[in-house]
């Protein structure tokens, strides 16, 4: 994977080229630069694709526009993890239909996940023919030729890959952040976890060649990033498939020796794939952040069983303690799923059991959410709305009184705080994120954005810490 092919880089260029082109002309007739609104949907592969689209769009001669009623191009890149994230886009394109109807013009592009079911082109192809161009999670990186057609031809353009192609894009990403950035080390995912459709959406793991992701990583840091988030689906198989014995462990050790990167995350940690050697180097690296985001999914055996996790309750307690006891004071954070397929109240008290003894930092809480085309969908016994939704808010308690004293025991305590900007409600303040994520608000000014600071923690709330600078 990741092999930049030069010939078709070189075609992506030249419809590059057309495509400013006809931007510079239509400013003359205009007046203006054309403008693209780009709406991403899910998670922070998304949020991080979606970057890497403005930088193609700006390359072609676009702004960015954050508003939707205004802008040219509106982009939504999608989700399909869930079912309200899909019917959040129907509901958002039911509304562009009168955009499109008062600004003929404009044109309406869907990508992302969502577009890799077929089901979902037969809905937009009957029901949503305002839609002009739809590509899908292999092929982002043609847009320039596929706007380009789109821009040049009439009626709705469908081009969804079934796999990936070996062509990656030299396009350099628009970072929303000035001093954070994503870095993708790998692609799709082998798991099949039955509730779970990305490896349907998302393809096979391809891994990054190392050496791609280290100039990647060394360039941010040349432009002023401090912070870097690692992102696969399963960040723990890294290298599997690759031919040079490369590892996640590995790779983070080198990560963490290129000068000027002071905070190193990643996301997701399978738990049936976290090895020591990764543990050991969160350990030993003082700027990977102790921190790993460890999805649960179920606290029942029986439960993670029927959802192919390859782990039992007893193993993930053990490997949540081996966490604890090798990296003292290390954040967990996780993902949850409620009411899976014949979750009982006693598999549900298993998850609860979990929650208390492992102490989590932070948690992803999701009702579960059928999806056709997964083993779960087929199960029977499928929960109760009211029922899921009563073990929803129960959970939800116990995580929010386990956060809150896990910020409790900072009182007083002081940590490192990566300022990131000035808080929205109060210019006094200025808000950034402890080594865990939690947030942390502290008096100071725009000038020490962008700076790891040491803060004394001074009070705390469930979703919040309060400091002064040390
Ligand atoms: N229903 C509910 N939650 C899901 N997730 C994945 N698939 C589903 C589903 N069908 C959750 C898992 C995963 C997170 C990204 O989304 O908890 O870790
Ligand atoms: Fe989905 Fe499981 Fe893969 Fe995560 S590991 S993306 S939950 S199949």
């Amino acid at each position: 994977m990741s092999k930049i092919d030069k010939n078709k880089l070189a075609e992506q260029k030249k419809y590059i080229t057309a495509v400013k082109e006809l931007n510079q002309a239509n400013k003359q007739v205009l007046g203006r630069q054309k403008t693209a609104y780009i709406s991403t949907f899910g998670c922070q592969m998304n949020a991080h694709d979606s970057e890497i689209l403005l930088g193609l769009l700006f390359e072609m001669g676009y702004a960015a526009s954050e508003n939707e009623k205004e802008a040219d191009i509106i982009i939504y890149n999608t989700c399909c993890v869930r079912e309200n994230a899909e019917n959040r886009v129907y509901g958002n394109l039911g509304y562009l239909k009168k955009l499109k109807q008062e600004r003929p013009d404009i044109k309406i592009v869907l990508c992302g996940c969502m577009m890799q079911q077929d089901t979902v082109i037969s809905k937009i192809k009957e029901s949503y023919r305002n839609v002009d161009l739809i590509f899908g999670t292999f092929n982002m990186h043609v847009l320039p030729e596929l706007l380009y057609t789109c821009l040049t031809s009439g009626g709705m353009i469908i081009d969804v890959w079934e796999s990936h192609d070996e062509f990656e894009t030299e396009t350099v990403a628009v970072r929303q952040h000035k001093y954070k950035a994503s870095v993708n080390i790998m692609y799709g995912c082998n798991n099949f976890c039955s509730y779970c459709i990305v490896p349907y959406v998302r393809g096979r793991e391809r891994s990054r060649r190392k050496a791609d992701i280290i100039n990647e990583v060394k360039e941010l840091a040349a432009d002023g990033v401090i912070e870097i988030m690692l992102l696969g689906q399963n960040v723990n198989s890294y290298g599997n498939d690759l031919v040079n014995g490369e590892t996640f462990g590995g790779l983070l050790r080198e990560i963490n020796s290129i000068q000027g990167v002071k905070r190193i995350r990643f996301m997701t940690s399978h738990p049936k794939d976290l090895s020591d050697e990764v543990i050991y180097a969160i350990r030993d690296c003082d700027n990977i952040c102790n921190h790993i985001h460890l999805p649960l999914q179920s606290g029942s055996s029986r439960v993670l069983e029927l959802m192919n996790r390859k782990y039992s309750k007893d193993d993930y307690l053990y490997l949540a303690d081996k966490i604890k006891k090798e990296i003292p004071g290390a954040a967990i954070t996780t993902d949850i799923i409620v009411g899976f397929p014949s979750e009982t109240e006693e598999d549900f008290l298993e998850t609860l059991d979990v929650v208390k003894r492992v102490g989590y930092s932070t948690a992803y809480t999701f009702l579960y959410s059928k999806r056709t085309g997964t083993p779960a969908a087929n199960m029977d016994e499928q929960v109760p709305e009211d029922v899921a939704k009563e073990r929803f808010n129960r959970l939800l308690k116990m995580l929010n009184d386990g956060i809150y004293e896990i910020n409790k025991q900072l009182v007083g305590e002081t940590i490192e705080v990566f300022a990131e900007e000035v808080n929205e409600k109060d210019e006094t303040l200025i808000t950034g994120r402890a080594y865990n994520n939690t947030t942390v608000h502290f008096k100071g000014d725009s000038s020490l954005i962008g700076k790891i600071l040491n803060i004394k923690v001074t009070d705390c709330k469930t979703f919040y810490l309060m400091g002064v600078i040390a």
